[in-house]
């Protein structure tokens, strides 16, 4: 950037308004306004030159987008928690911060996660799609009967920010609390066990873990086996954490009850097993989506282009 000039930052796709005011005032601002994202070739055409970029989990950041942006980057600043888009190392060997927008969507990512298990459990969609189809004939004492969620046992898997906040909102709900973490968190009632012990135990799987090398497949086939019969498995984390064939085959025979799945691996696909069964919740990847959280998200994100674009250093690194 040529002292004085005007940062240039190009924005990835329209967020709310509450963010783009604070760059429109310091910077040079492109902004793509299509629904969809910018193809490849657009997006490094785009962002040759700028000073910072806001990305969306669908733009892939790697040594070929950084080496299209040119050396005057600095800063790259997603649009969300996770930054599994992002080859973090590959910014890190060019001295390129990444920044991600934590905390602020870790209610609201919790809301949907105990919305997709209540959904799931108590049939709510498809209870829905019943009354529309004008099958209710009168008050079933069977019909679409599903499983109790007070009282039961939650098994969190991934006991970070939002992993907790399930944690709280199943406490109102008196359930037991079981989760996975690899350090131990304080949470009173709740207990940390191996992996296999809550894939066994819990009568709800929830799952909150980041996408990573040791994540990926984590909810394979084999501990799918291994989920207590009638388990409902919720996943508002990432698709790929999860085996889909073999969820989608545990849940056609009944072995999984129900599902409440937000994220895919190959969005905005979702895998035909799933859209045949009755008995899967599917939401597009809805987690962060309130206007309150996404307008936050947007500041969060904004502000740090606009603060390490002009030199100064950012204050939400990822780790
Ligand atoms: C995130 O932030 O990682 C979500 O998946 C999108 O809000």
């Amino acid at each position: 950037m040529v002292d004085g000039a005007r940062p240039r930052v190009f924005v990835a796709r329209v967020i709310p308004e509450e963010g783009l005011e604070a760059v429109r005032a310091v910077c040079d601002m492109d902004l793509w306004e299509d629904e969809l994202p910018p193809p490849r070739d657009e997006l490094l055409r785009r962002v040759a030159g700028c000073d910072g970029v806001l990305t969306l989990l669908t733009d892939h950041v790697d040594d070929e987008f950084l080496d299209a942006a040119g050396p005057g980057l600095r800063v790259v600043s997603n649009f969300a928690v996770g930054f599994d888009n992002i080859d973090v190392a590959a910014c890190a060997r060019r001295g390129i911060p990444v920044g991600n927008t934590p905390g602020v969507l870790t209610e609201t990512t919790a809301d949907l996660a105990w919305a997709l298990l209540m959904a799931a459990a108590r049939r709510i969609p498809e209870g829905d799609r019943y009354v529309r189809a004008g099958k209710w004939k009168t008050w079933g004492p069977m019909l679409l009967l599903g499983p109790d969620v007070h009282g039961a046992t939650i098994g969190i898997v991934g006991f970070g920010r939002i992993g907790q906040a399930v944690a709280r909102r199943a406490r109102g709900f008196e359930l037991s609390v079981l989760f996975t973490s690899p350090r131990d968190v304080a949470f009173p009632g709740a207990a940390r066990v191996p992996l296999e012990e809550l894939l066994e135990r819990s009568d709800f799987v929830s799952l909150h873990v980041p996408l990573t090398r040791e994540t990926e497949g984590l909810l394979s086939r084999e501990r799918i086996a291994r989920l207590k019969p009638g388990a409902i498995v919720v996943n508002t984390a990432r698709g790929p954490v999860v085996d889909d064939a073999a969820l989608a085959e545990a849940l056609s025979t009944g072995r999984v009850a129900a599902a409440g799945l937000d994220v895919f691996p190959d969005e905005p696909r979702v895998p035909a097993a799933y859209l045949a069964l009755e008995n899967v919740v599917l939401t597009p990847h809805l987690g962060s989506g309130t206007r309150e959280t996404r307008a936050a998200m947007a500041r969060r994100v904004l502000e740090e282009v606009v603060r390490v674009a002009r030199g100064e250093p950012p204050r939400y690194p990822v780790p």
